[in-house]
């Protein structure tokens, strides 16, 4: 039985969730998984009300599930920091969720602010770290208030934090097994950050050694940014620190066709790990209620979910499907501009597995 927490969250992170779970029950159906889901009631209007963020009981009860569906958390009267701290980052770092997939494809009938790039053209995946670098809270105030203040924000990254990440990108890759060449780029900033950076590349080569059927390659962070919008055909998975992960996975959501499509997961691989995936759009509190918010993100990160549960089937039936709805029916990707409504996607979607 494949258990899946679903937490719909704010804004239109739960419209967007019925359907990507409306998705799953049919695929279910047709592939003959047998699924449960059920709702946790987790969001930043829960937080307004109670000052409640999350409960430990509700921490060891997502802990159970292999997976957890997320719709979007993020509310306008919240001051920014809360909810990303004490939810978001506090799941991640409970379940030690080490690796954030993100796929940037451009679907066929997407639109790319890239001229003349193609789908053929867009189609690679970025492995970021997802529990290390400047995201572990460290550091501190001195003097904090006066003209004297010191404040520090310390990047940290062990050897074992960067070996396992790197070591799942390689077989990643592997597995892509992309008929143009299997090719991982490591993405960092050696030339400035020449310790952490420095035990990063150090890793990647070593472990380099072990997988001699991928083609490696290093980029520095900045030129990364430029190859992407340049020659996005270049990459084939790119495998990073967590800030820098963070920056470039932003361009590379919009490359791919904006935040109505892009989707994430946050993964701990480990046997009895507990991962998490996410439409990459948050949750759009103006749509909110509407029925126009796009789904097809949030669809994705359903056929992730599957990907990694060893439902590779499923996962393709869905991503065919999307893809063929992308392509012969959605006048665009934009809230509104669908010429459909955002159950309506669901539905073709599900017509179309
Ligand atoms: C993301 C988000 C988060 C991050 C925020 C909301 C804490 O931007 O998932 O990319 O910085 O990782
Ligand atoms: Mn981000």
């Amino acid at each position: 039985m494949l258990k899946i927490a679903v937490i719909g969250g704010d804004g239109t992170g739960p419209e967007v969730v019925s359907e990507a779970v409306k998705v799953l029950r049919r695929v279910g159906e047709l592939e003959k998984i047998p699924m449960q889901f059920n709702e946790f009631d987790i969001c930043g209007e829960r937080y307004l009300k109670t000052g409640i963020t999350i409960t430990d009981d509700e921490i060891d009860k997502l802990r159970n599930y292999s997976s957890i569906l997320l719709g979007a958390i993020g509310h306008p009267s919240v001051p920014a920091g809360i909810l990303e701290k004490s939810l978001l980052l506090r799941l991640r770092f409970e379940f030690d969720q080490y690796i954030n997939l993100r796929p940037v494809k451009l679907l066929p009938g997407v639109e790319t602010p890239l001229k003349d790039k193609k789908p053929e053209d867009i189609d690679f995946v970025v492995v970021r770290e997802n529990t290390e670098d400047l995201y572990t809270g460290t550091g501190g105030f001195f003097k904090k208030g006066t003209p004297d203040e010191v404040a520090t924000q310390t990047a940290i990254y062990t050897r074992k934090g960067c070996e396992r990440c790197i070591r799942w990108a390689f077989n990643y890759t592997r597995k892509r097994n992309n008929p143009k060449g299997k090719h991982l780029t490591l993405v960092g900033k050696t030339n400035v950050l020449t310790y952490g950076h420095d035990l990063l590349l150090r890793t990647f080569n070593e472990v380099a050694a072990e997988f001699p059927d991928v083609k490696t390659d290093y980029n520095n962070v900045d030129a990364c940014c430029m190859w992407m919008v340049k020659n996005p055909e270049y990459y084939d998975v790119i495998v990073t620190t967590n800030m820098f992960g963070d920056i470039i996975t932003d361009l590379a959501g919009i490359i791919q066709g904006g935040m109505g499509v892009a989707a994430g997961g946050n993964i701990n691989p480990e046997p009895n790990g507990c991962s998490m995936y996410e439409p990459m759009g948050g949750s759009a509190p103006k749509y909110t209620g509407q029925n126009i918010i796009n789904p097809i993100a949030a669809i994705n990160a359903a056929a992730m979910l599957l990907e990694q549960e060893g439902f590779q089937n499923a996962a393709k039936r869905i991503n065919k499907s999307i893809a063929f709805v992308t392509g012969n029916k959605m006048k665009s990707q934009a809230a509104g501009k669908m010429g459909y409504k955002t159950n309506e996607i669901g539905n073709l979607v599900c017509e179309n597995l």
